[in-house]
Formats: C-alpha cells, structure tokens, sequence
C-alpha cells in the first residue's frame, strides 16, 4: 500500500479518500465514545444477571427461587411463564426458546433473568436458586451427533460435474481427514442492552447489535407486541465479529421483557465469564475429503464432506454451512466437485456467525488437501496451488461464472513484487545454517464472494436530512463495530455534495428512522448501506442544482456543486452551499431524501444449488513466513506481504486496518486460540488466562499490503470493494507455513490438519 500511495496522490477527486481518519478515533482516544454500559440511565434503573444451566444437557425436575426473590434488592425473576408472546427467538429455525423450559441442551442456556436494584444483588441472588435436574447423556462432537443422527436440518451439497467418473481419470488421489476448532469473538464490549418504557406500553431498547431490526422483531414476537411499538437504537459496537449478528438478541429481549412487566428501564450487561459460557462462537468444523490430480498436478475431482459443529440450536447454522460450501474450492478451479455440509446438533452453546461465515472453515480443508497432496507427490504446494488457480469464466461449484478474476493477478504480483524466489531461497539458506530456529514459508491466495448468499437480504435504505444551514444528518442501516463504515459513509455525503466532513453527522442506527434492515454483516454493510446513500444523495444534488439553475439563471447542465459553492462551468458564482440550501428552504424545496438499495443481479435456486448469489469476489494472496524455536515451540510471524484486492479503495487507512485486523485474526485462529469443552461440555477456556488471542507480541513484525492494479467493480461503493471478512482467511497461510517449519527440522513429521497449531502441537510435532 506504501509503494503504491505516489500515483494514486495524482489523483485529485481522491482526495478526500486520503484525508479521511475514522471519525470515531477522536471520541475513543478521549474514552468519550458512547457504548451500551456509558448510556445515561434513567432514576430507578434496574439491572439484571441470567440464571443459566451449569451442565449441559437435562431436565428440569424442580427450581427454588424463594431465597433468591427474598434477598434485599431484588425485584423479580423472570421465567419462561413471564412471556407474554412466544418463548422462542430461532431466526433461521424456530428451535430455540429465550428461557429453558423443562429442559436444557447446553451449558450457559438460560433459565431465568434476575432483576435488582444492582448487578451486584443480581449476582448474588443467583446463588441463592436452587434448581434439581436429571442430567441426560451429553454430544460434544460432530462425529458423535452424526453416529446419532443428531442434525440441525437436512443436509446441503453442491455438484459440479462428474467426481465419481473424474476420479477413475486421476494419476494421483488423496484423502485425508481435518479439524478446525471454534473461535471466541472476544468484542471487548460485552453483549449487553438497555431497555426503558415509552409512553403507551411503548420500548426503546439500546441493543449492542449488529441487527436492531433482528431485536425488534424478536422482542416484538416474544412480548406478543407489534414492531412498531418497539424501537431499538444502536450507537455502536465495541466490536461484533459476527458474535452480534444473531447473539446479542437474547439480551435484549430479555431487559425488554423486564421493562414490560415493571415499567422501569432495565440494564443486562454480561460480564465477560457470563458472556464466555453463554455464547456460541465460530463453529468447529470435522471434515474428510478426497482429492485427485493429474500427472501435471491439475486438481480434477475434489469430494469434501463438512460435519459442522452447530450447537444446540441453529441460529445461524444452516447460512453458515451453505457459505462453506459456496468457497470450498477457495480460489481454484476444479472441474469436478463435490461438496457435502451436515450440521451436527451438539451439546455446545449455539455456535454462529464469525467474520467469514463458514467460508474459512471451508478454504482450510482445500488448502490441507493441496499441502497433503504436494507432500505425498513430492512437490511443493505452491506448484499445486499455481496451476489451479481460478481463471475468467470459469463455474464455481454453485454455477456462478468467475468474471473480472484477480486470483493469478494479485498471485503474480505478489511473487514478483515481493520476491518469491528470493523469499524461498532466504529460507532456505536459514534453515540450512541453523539447527534451533527453523523457518517456513506459505502462500495463501484467496476468494470470497460478495453478499448475503440468502439473496433476500441484500438490500438497505438511506434518510439524508439537509438542514437549513447546510449541515447533514444521515441515518441508514448499518451498525459502526470499529470497521469504520461510519468514516466511509460520510465520505460518501460529502464527496457528493462536496462539503467539509465537518458538516456531516452519522446518525445512531435506529429502527425508526430505517425500518426493516439486513444486519450489518457478510461485509456488505458498506456497499449496501453507502449506495442507497449515494442514490439519496444525488437525488438532492439534482433537486438542489435545479434550484441554483434558477437562481443563477443558468441552464442546469452548466451548474456544478464543489468546495461548498456554486460554479457555472469552470467560473465560481457568489451563490455558496448555505446560500443554496437558503433558497431551497425559500423555495419550499424538500431537503431530506430517503433512498432504497437492492443489488441487482444477483439470485440462486436452492432447489437447484446453482445460481449467481454474490455481486462479486474479493481476491488476494499473501506469503508468509514464520520462524519457530525448536527448543520451545514457540513462534514469531516474521513477515506477512500481501497483494490484496481492494477493487478503487475509498477509504485506505481504514480498509489496510481491516486488512490488518482480519489477517491477525486469521492467524489466532489458525494457531494459538484454543476453545476447549471437556466431555460434559462444560466450557474450560472460560476466560482470558485459559483462552488466548494475539496480542501485540504475536502479530507479525512486519505486514506489507499492496492494493493490486484494478479497474475496481462497478458493484462496489465508488468501485471500493468489501474488505471485512476476506483478509482474515490470509491467516490460514499461517498454519501452513508452521508445518514446513516444522518438517525442516523434523523430516520424519507426518502432516496433520488440526487446528490450531498451538506452541504445544508445534514442540510435540518437532520431536515426534
Ligand atoms: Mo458476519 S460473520 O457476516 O456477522
């Protein structure tokens, strides 16, 4: 990114997309940003703690709340029988109830809520409840819930071509088996929300969200309520990760409940043990597959079976598993494929969305198959990786036609940009010189698809209000988690009205000014959200060049609108943007607009698995290189350069933090966070001194991203191209460049796909 910021300095009308730091960045350092714990609450704010199942799986012979309901301060306890509506919050499925009924399925599902006069009272009253159960045989694994036939819904399966025939054609075939294990979103903001009474039964919940229109819905249908009696706010998240997008309903629903039945605000923020045990996270994933090639190493069958670990319920499960599927041949090209997803029902708190959405846990697998493949051929899994990469107009599995590819270009430019050969003879000559420190290097290219895959929800709407003295107020859909969507909307409203970002405000996300929206998720917020923006936008533009057509009695092809005046052609007339929106006022000209954005194109049939269900692909690919210590293990990320697709970046500084972000992320995932369950599916890496995630000892000593030459995508916010989830499958390369380290000190190593990758596995893999 650097390198290339020269040229694209040249370019005048990107200059405000240069200048732009997030707007939130002033109010975070300052501690002033406003999360869901710092809103002002109101007199006689109540606060709650959920009473939840500490083992995972049983009935309910009998709960005593007395001593608890009499302990000084408590106000209630709430249960299933309090629910005025229906106790269920399942989106995709209906198969989850806010509160256990007679039974339980997972460890942390809970069972009542506490409401006293402080959280503090609330904690303690909760051991005071008594509760009797029966406890019930427990699955933790998805091989376990398979041989049971334990599933959340039918099974899913993409077909192209003809495997069975294509592998009778192979010279090589290979199988294998892997494991990806689960990821704690870890948001430093904890879930959490505030409910308080309205006038006429009416509740305003702030919800820390990625989907208020999700917790609108829901607590409407579990109150019995209509939606519009229900209004949830968001301000903004401290990080969601996906861990928000289904899984911060529940507490809401319940403060609303609460409220509901004492008609005083309620606060339920979990503490972060609370919110460990309780949540789902990124799903574990049990897969097998076979993969076949040819003499010059073409991969041509490719047959992958997904056990994904879903939980107790499905949240999210089946969307998720249907996104694996979708990228299980990554960025290759394979003629003949085959690809299977079962999600298991398991004893394990629902697992759900996390960044990549099933499609990481879908690339690990292809990427094993090629290392496992090169290692038994004899080659290096770069060669392999090379010849298959995807290429213009070729079919993905789901029947959607690759165009505008970037996988062999941003492929070759990262090894010539930065070397490759001269990267792998380093290591080379490294490994040869040292016995104690051993090196290893990976590539990753990678593809992810562009928008909801349920084609349904890829829409968004935008309320611009120009105010009399020319400031903006803009309200839209999308949730600010920290990715900066915020910053890249206000861009958007100044670039085209072209006034200072100082004149721009981004609302709170709120669902009575936008109605009825997807979550802020499948990193499509921006270009969902900014482009119905951009149609508000230049539809007061117009409205507005009509009014300074007749003030300035000019036709209105010659008005231009820049640097907060008016031009007639290239001459500046003396009419200013406040002078203009004056006149408008004047001239009882409306001055709010509210816009409407759908994708277009896009659609699939799911009775056929074939269709056109993203509007583009992200592509890139990153090397990396790793040094591990062969006395203890451990490892150092040494370099991660990558050459990364950003489509026209409208925003640089904030997309290289995604970049950034996401590539850590990916790297945590792959090799240190370790989530364990013992067998009674009790959580053990229940806090931050038993689960790990990189720090800022473990992120790479160096990562180099370069935006790859492109024409950007016309489907994309101003050709700038959705960078949430795609880089944070980067970190796959890491795990992969750990077992070559691995096998240039240790021969005799066998391959083993089973993530992570922890120091531990890495010191028993060195002497094994
Ligand atoms: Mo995101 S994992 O699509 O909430």
């Amino acid at each position: 990114m650097r390198k290339n910021l020269a040229h694209m300095k040249n370019d005048i009308s990107n200059a405000l997309k240069q200048s732009m730091k997030n707007i939130d960045s002033y109010t975070h350092v300052r501690g002033e940003s406003i999360y869901v714990d710092d809103v002002n609450v109101r007199e006689g704010t109540l606060f709650g703690v959920v009473f939840d199942a500490l083992k995972a799986h049983g009935k309910i012979k009998s709960i005593d709340y007395s001593n608890a309901e009499q302990l000084e301060g408590v106000h209630r306890i709430f249960t299933y029988k309090d629910i005025p509506g229906e106790n269920q919050i399942g989106g995709v499925i209906p198969d989850e109830p806010l509160f256990a009924e007679h039974d339980f399925h997972f460890w942390g599902q809970p069972i009542a809520l506490i409401v006293a006069e402080s959280e503090f009272i609330a904690r303690q009253a909760r051991r005071l409840i008594k509760i009797e159960i029966e406890e019930l045989p427990v699955i933790t694994t998805c091989k376990e819930a398979k041989k049971q036939g334990s599933f959340i819904n039918t099974h899913r399966s993409f077909n192209l071509g003809d495997t069975e025939k294509a592998f009778q054609e192979c010279d090589y075939i290979f199988e294998g088996e892997t494991f990806s294990n689960g990821q704690e979103h870890l948001y430093i903001e904890t879930q959490g929300a505030y409910a308080e009474p309205l006038e006429n039964g009416s509740i305003k919940i702030t919800s820390s969200t990625q989907g208020p229109t999700i917790v609108q819905k829901t607590t409407a249908k579990v109150l019995g309520m209509a939606m519009h009696k229900i209004e949830v706010d968001v301000t903004r998240l401290g990080g969601g990760f996906g861990g928000k997008e289904d899984q911060a309903t529940p507490w809401a629903v319940m403060a609303a409940l609460a409220t509901f039945h004492l008609k005083q605000s309620v606060k339920l923020v979990l503490n972060r043990h609370d919110d460990l045990r309780m949540t789902g996270k990124r799903h574990p994933y049990e897969s097998t597959y076979k993969i076949g090639l040819t003499k010059d190493l073409k991969i041509v069958a490719y047959d992958v079976e997904f056990l994904q670990n879903s939980g107790a319920a499905a949240d999210l499960s089946p969307a998720i598993a249907e996104r694996t599927l979708f990228h299980a041949t990554n960025s290759y090209y394979i003629k003949n494929v085959k690809t299977t997803v079962l999600s298991c029902k398991t004893n394990l708190p629902p697992n759900t969305a996390f960044r990549g959405f099933g499609g990481p846990q879908g690339m690990f697998v292809i990427e094993s198959a090629i290392a496992k493949a090169a290692s038994e051929i004899g080659v290096s899994p770069i060669k392999i990786q090379e010849i298959n990469l995807l290429q213009e107009n070729d079919e993905f599995s789901y029947g959607q036609i690759a165009t505008e590819v970037e996988a062999q270009n941003t492929w070759d430019s990262a090894k010539s940009i930065f070397d490759l050969e001269n990267l792998e003879k380093e290591v080379e000559a490294f490994n040869a010189t040292h016995q104690d420190f051993k090196k290893g290097l990976a590539l990753m290219p990678i593809a992810f698809g562009i928008s909801f895959t349920n084609t349904p929800m890829n829409h968004a709407r935008a309320l611009v209000h120009i105010y009399q003295d020319g400031s903006v107020g803009i309200s839209t859909a999308a949730v600010e988690m920290g990715q900066g969507v915020n910053t890249k909307l206000l861009q958007i409203a100044a670039q085209v009205f072209s006034i200072d970002s100082a004149k721009v405000k981004i609302e709170t996300t709120n669902t009575t000014r936008v109605a009825n929206t997807s979550p802020s998720a499948a990193s499509s917020t921006a270009d969902l959200n900014g482009k119905a923006l951009l149609k508000a936008c230049n539809a007061l533009l117009e409205r507005l060049k009509d009014v300074a057509s007749e003030e300035l009695k000019t036709s209105k092809d010659n008005i231009i609108i820049k640097n907060e005046s008016v031009f007639i052609n290239t001459i500046k007339s003396d009419l200013t943007w406040t002078e203009l929106i004056s006149k408008a006022m004047l001239k009882r000209i409306a001055l709010t607009e509210n816009a409407h954005y759908a994708t277009p194109i896009i659609h699939f049939d799911k009775t056929k698995e074939k269709g056109h269900p993203f509007a583009y692909h992200v592509y890139g690919t990153a090397i990396i290189t790793t040094t591990i210590d062969c006395t203890r293990g451990t490892y150092v990320f040494d370099d991660v350069k990558i050459v990364h697709d950003y489509g026209k970046s409208m925003s640089e500084g904030i997309d290289l933090g995604q970049v950034e972000g996401a590539l850590v992320q990916g790297i945590g995932w792959m090799t240190m966070e370790e989530i364990a369950y013992n067998e009674e599916g009790k959580l053990l890496s229940n806090a931050l001194s038993t689960y790990k995630i990189p720090d800022i000892f473990s992120v790479p000593s160096n990562i180099e991203v370069i935006p790859v030459e492109t024409k950007g995508n016309e489907m994309a916010i101003l050709k700038s191209k959705a960078v949430g989830e795609p880089p944070l499958m980067y970190g796959i390369g890491a795990y992969f460049a750990l077992q070559n380290a691995i096998k240039a000190f240790n021969p005799k190593y066998k391959l083993k796909f089973h993530a992570p990758m922890t120091p531990e596995k890495v010191l028993m893999n060195l002497y094994e």
